[in-house]
């Protein structure tokens, strides 16, 4: 087995130059299942080199899907082969977002074996409203084993009204409902910009869904959906996090191949921080100005400032003027990226789902574990900043949803490489620190 790697950053310089912005994370893990609902084969362009995509490529095609890499980031892929309906627990365990090949399955076959989500370190993230969905399309779900086994004698279109806004449900019952019998109205719909590119990527084979971005979405069935060629919109997350990026090391990046109509929410906090943002037609400019001040935020779906740009946002704060507070308004648990960030000087106080950081203007290298995708993404940033080296461990949480972040940093400007964790492990790792 390849032994484990970690990050190794050598902090302090700035960040100068342009990156190109990968294709959205959240939008191709439900386009990737979606492709089950085609009558024929679809191109997607614009896929963005995560492992979350080859954990979505290997379950379509363990199912029964031919796929074919027709360049950097094009996939053809034929699903039309496909018999099996059950996605087994050690593939679907390796990414929460396996549970799209519920509603994908279900709406093509009118039944569906899932594996159930296994447990996620941002708290409880149940599934009911995902089942509530499916039973109000007229299936039948029930948990055996430890997979969700989701039956019906075909699927008829209803009203769907959500009890909390969902991205995962939302997407759910698109897929299911798009092939339905009859009209599926969702209210309370999730708006955020990956539930509008699945809508687009479904209507370009011939769905007929609209009010997408809106709380309520209407799906009217229909019985065959042709082949398409589709890009993938890109990411709006790791759009952000490279803006933070630059502003952390008082750095210049121009942003290319974004929509800066989805990055509004985090431009006008940039901008209340005292960081310089300018907007072209598909390419954002971020550069440092003059020094960071404190803010207050509060996390919201879409259009709200994105909890996944959270952690990322507080290491920016740690380096501002004042004391800044963070209310969490959509995970349950998502500051246990502090105590790493403790490790490099941050002045953090929790209290259920509020932090208030206490900017200190500098952080120091450390040794830091990543303890899930976009608290790796904040302790790159604050390795970035920060004086010294840094050591980023369990990095595969960063590569889960982050295309080269190494070498996109590196071509900015970082000094940073990646490297066997040396089995001997800690004690040369704190050395290393005090050294760094
Ligand atoms: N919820 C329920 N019942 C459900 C579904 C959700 O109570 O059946 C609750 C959750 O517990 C949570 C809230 O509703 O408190 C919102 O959850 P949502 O369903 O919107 O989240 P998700 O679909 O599981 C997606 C992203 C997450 C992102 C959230 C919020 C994907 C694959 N994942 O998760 O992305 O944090 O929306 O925007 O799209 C990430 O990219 O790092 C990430 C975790």
């Amino acid at each position: 087995m390849k032994p484990a790697e970690q990050f190794v950053i050598n902090g302090g310089r700035p960040l100068r130059g342009s990156v190109a912005i990968s294709g959205a994370k959240n939008a191709v893990v439900a386009l990737l299942p979606a492709v089950i609902l085609a009558d024929e084969p679809c191109t997607i362009e614009n896929v963005p080199d995560i492992r979350d995509v080859t954990i979505s490529l290997q379950i379509l095609s363990e199912l029964g899907a031919i796929i074919v890499k027709r360049s950097e980031g094009t996939y053809e892929i034929d699903a039309t082969q496909i018999k099996d309906c059950c996605v087994p627990y050690d593939l679907a365990r390796k990414m929460r977002a396996s549970y799209y090949f519920m509603g994908a399955l279900l709406g093509r076959f009118g039944q569906a074996r899932v594996s159930m989500p296994g447990g996620c370190p941002l708290g409880d993230r149940p599934i009911d409203q995902h089942l509530k969905a499916f039973r109000k399309l007229g299936a039948a779900c029930r948990v055996d084993r430890g997979m969700v086994d989701i039956t019906s004698a075909g699927l008829k279109g209803d009203r769907i009204f959500f009890d909390v806004v969902t991205v995962g449900a939302t997407m759910n019952a698109i897929l299911a409902a798009v092939k339905a019998e009859g009209t599926t109205i969702i209210e309370n719909a999730a708006k955020e910009p990956h539930i509008v590119d699945l809508a687009s990527f479904l209507n370009s084979m011939g769905a007929d869904i609209r009010g997408a971005g809106t709380d309520t979405i209407k799906i009217r069935g229909v019985q065959y959906l042709r082949s398409t060629s589709y890009s993938v919109i890109p990411d709006q997350i790791e759009a952000g996090t490279y803006m933070v990026a630059a502003a952390a090391t008082k750095g210049d990046v121009t942003l290319t191949n974004v929509i800066p109509k989805h990055l509004e929410s985090i431009i006008s906090v940039m901008e209340k921080i005292g960081v310089g943002v300018e907007q072209f037609d598909d390419s954002v400019r971020v550069y440092y100005d003059k020094p960071l001040v404190k803010t207050s935020i509060k996390t919201r779906p879409h259009p709200g400032f994105p909890t996944d740009m959270q952690p990322q946002i507080s290491a920016l704060l740690c380096l501002a003027d004042g004391t800044s507070m963070i209310m969490e308004g959509v995970s349950e648990q998502r500051f246990q990226y502090v105590d790493e960030l403790r490790r490099m000087g941050a002045d953090i106080q929790v209290d259920g789902k509020v932090a208030v950081i206490e900017g200190t203007g500098t952080l120091s290298g450390a040794p830091v574990k990543a303890c899930d995708l976009r608290a790796g993404a904040a302790l790159m940033i604050a390795g970035l900043a920060a004086t010294g080296i840094t050591y980023i461990e369990d990095i595969y949480h960063i590569e889960r949803g982050y295309a080269d972040m190494e070498g996109k940093l590196r071509a900015l400007g970082a000094d940073i490489h990646k490297e066997p964790i040396d089995p001997s492990g800690d004690e040369v790792r704190s050395n290393r620190s005090i050294c760094g």
